[in-house]
């Protein structure tokens, strides 16, 4: 594949970044996981803007809206792609050893953009397997959730667990114990056709799917809480489903031992958000 790597389009073996980047050092930096439908990336300014705030918050100067834009659609037509997974990935960038961003040079800015490869279809119709896991979300007042950073090793720790587990995600939970989100996605369940996802104040990252999805309940008549859940409210629900950019809107078929129907909610929530992608791409399209 062809890469952007700060300005430039280079082939694969040529996007080399130092082993000085604190990117790579420290998990210096952050990023952001984008869809394109027929060649249009579906939100992309909100994805800019979630950047951009994820640099402030790790004081970290962004590139502007505009070369970001550029720099994504440069990436997928140098690949010749329509329907792409695409990565902007913004580090500290090169400087001595040493903890202090002070020391470092210019950010390294690079964007990935690779065919997407579809979810097996048998995922969205039977639902996938979830377990609770023993690692503990990042306190937002340690590593704030809000950020979307290079650091994902509490994450990885539960991704590990699920896979030790035979699971396909996990759950984490905050140090209260309430439930927070998947490991790279956000997590919804309903209740006597209530539908509960955790809220921001529970230490996550507000997805932009998560956002739409609230949004398009709303409009179409299903109520929405966001609160403080615990394990036991997702066990006592009828459906559950989780939400993430690539995945958009996945039904579970499992919860530890408890097992789910692929419920009228989820299927009505994956439809409307499948159809604001269209929407959303013939409203865009270049
Ligand atoms: N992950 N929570 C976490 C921890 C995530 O990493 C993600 C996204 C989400 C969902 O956010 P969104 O709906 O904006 O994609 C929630 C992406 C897909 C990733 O890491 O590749």
């Amino acid at each position: 594949m062809n890469i952007f790597l700060d300005g430039l389009i280079v082939p694969e073996a040529e996007a080399v970044v130092s082993v000085y980047d604190h990117g790579f050092l420290y998990g210096d930096g952050i990023y952001e996981t984008m869809r394109s439908y027929d060649g249009v990336v579906f939100m992309l300014s909100r994805h800019i803007k979630r950047l951009q705030r994820s640099a402030h918050l790790i004081r970290l100067e962004a590139p502007e809206k505009e070369r970001l834009t550029d720099a994504v659609y440069a990436t997928i037509e140098a690949n010749n792609l329509s329907d792409a997974y695409i990565r902007i990935t913004l580090s500290r960038g090169k400087g001595p050893i040493g903890l202090d961003p002070g020391l470092c040079g210019k950010h390294t800015l690079v964007v990935i953009a690779e065919p997407f490869r579809e979810y097996p279809a048998l995922c969205y119709e039977r639902g996938v397997h979830l377990i609770f896991a023993k690692t503990r979300r990042n306190l937002a007042e340690a590593v704030d959730p809000k950020i979307k950073s290079l650091n994902f090793l509490n994450n990885i720790l539960a991704k590990m667990e699920a896979k030790e587990r035979g699971a396909y995600e996990a759950v984490m939970l905050n140090a209260a114990g309430f439930l927070t989100e998947g490991t790279v996605c956000n997590i919804f369940f309903v209740r006597h056709g209530i539908l509960y996802t955790p809220s921001v104040a529970a230490g996550i990252l507000d997805g932009i799917t998560r956002e739409l999805v609230i949004g398009l309940a709303r409009k179409n008549g299903i109520k929405v809480e966001e609160g403080k859940f615990y394990p036991e409210d997702l066990l006592g629900a009828s459906e559950v489903f989780f939400t993430n950019t690539t995945a958009e809107v996945m039904p579970v078929a499992r919860v530890e031992d408890r097992e789910f129907e692929v419920g009228e909610i989820t299927r009505v929530l994956r439809s409307l958000y499948r159809a604001e992608v269209r929407r959303y791409v013939s409203n865009n399209s270049r």
